[in-house]
């Protein structure tokens, strides 16, 4: 399989210039809403699908009908100098977590990354597990709260394919330098009981822009569970639909969270005869964050501080 050619051949669709050779330019975020594309030929969507049984439940929703694990990493072109302000957050947020100044300096740019991209020069750090901590400002129903949640499987995160996503995303948008919240999410429903993919209705999440994979969709009928955007107006939400569609299995889309609010629609049982009568819909959420944008890590719950 060539992944040069097939990484290049998404990244086309945008207009951001990414080689190893040279800093990246940006995609022009003032003329872009939103663009989907089927990833299911470069990265092996279906085999990730059995990791989603064994995400815990998010116990932050109460209703228990959805499922949470997070990881963060960090993600700078090789060509271009680090911002400082994403090291000095990094370093902040370590300390908090009560980590020495030797080990917080494994997880800053001045360390070898992790891994490299050599067709588009991406590296890449894999960062401690921070709580999810949002600003209210931006999530009404959870803004500010502590939200501590398991890391992602690292069978998933340490492999190839998933690194082909994150250097797809990286090169789509062409940043230089970012923190990258990777979240897996699932959201059942039962014969009698719906699914909520999007508790707070529409919003924007306070990042420059959002990618969102859908993994599978298992028993959920196709009317429901279906993605929707509007358009904002200055800091308002407008009523006018600009995309309603089910996006399905293998296909990723990104969007430009300034300009465009998003919702999911709840999900149905397809068929009640079958799985128990228990639909699932399993998607992976990214979204980039650069300094002085909403940074929403907070310290590492106990639980998780292995350094
Ligand atoms: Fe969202």
């Amino acid at each position: 399989m060539n992944t040069h050619n097939d990484i290049t051949q998404l990244v086309s669709l945008s207009s951001s210039i990414v080689t190893p050779q040279s800093p990246p330019v940006e995609l022009d975020l003032s003329t872009f809403l939103y663009q989907a594309m089927d990833v299911s030929k470069i990265i092996d969507v279906k085999s990730w699908a059995k990791y989603f049984d064994e995400i815990p439940v998010d116990p932050y929703i109460k209703d228990g009908y959805r499922y949470k694990s997070i990881a963060w990493f960090r993600i700078k072109h090789q060509k271009v100098a680090a911002i400082d302000a994403i090291n000095e957050h990094i370093n902040m947020v370590n300390e908090l977590s009560g980590m020495s100044d030797a080990q917080s300096v494994k997880y800053l740019s001045s360390s070898k990354p992790v891994w490299c991209s050599e067709e588009t020069g991406y590296c890449c750090w894999n960062l401690p597990q921070y709580v999810m901590q949002q600003s209210i400002k931006y999530n009404p129903v959870h803004g500010d709260m502590r939200r501590e949640y398991p890391r992602i499987n690292n069978k998933i995160t340490d492999s190839n394919d998933f690194h082909k996503l994150l250097t797809l995303y990286a090169s789509f948008f062409g940043w230089s330098d970012a923190v990258l919240l990777v979240q897996f999410q699932r959201v059942d429903c039962y014969t009698d009981r719906i699914g909520l993919p999007a508790v707070e209705g529409f919003h924007q999440d306070g990042n420059r822009h959002v990618g969102m994979l859908v993994v599978d969709r298992d028993n959920v009928a196709n009317d429901s569970g279906v993605s929707q955007y509007v358009m904002d107006n200055n800091g308002k939400k407008t009523n006018e639909l600009i995309f309603n569609e089910m996006i399905p299995a293998g296909q990723l889309i990104f969007w430009n969270d300034k300009r465009v609010w998003h919702y999911g629609t709840e999900i149905k049982v397809a068929d009640t005869t079958k799985n128990g009568g228990r639909g699932v819909r399993d998607i992976i959420i990214l979204s980039a964050k650069t300094p002085p944008a909403n940074m929403p890590m907070g310290p590492v719950a106990e639980q998780f501080r292995q350094w």
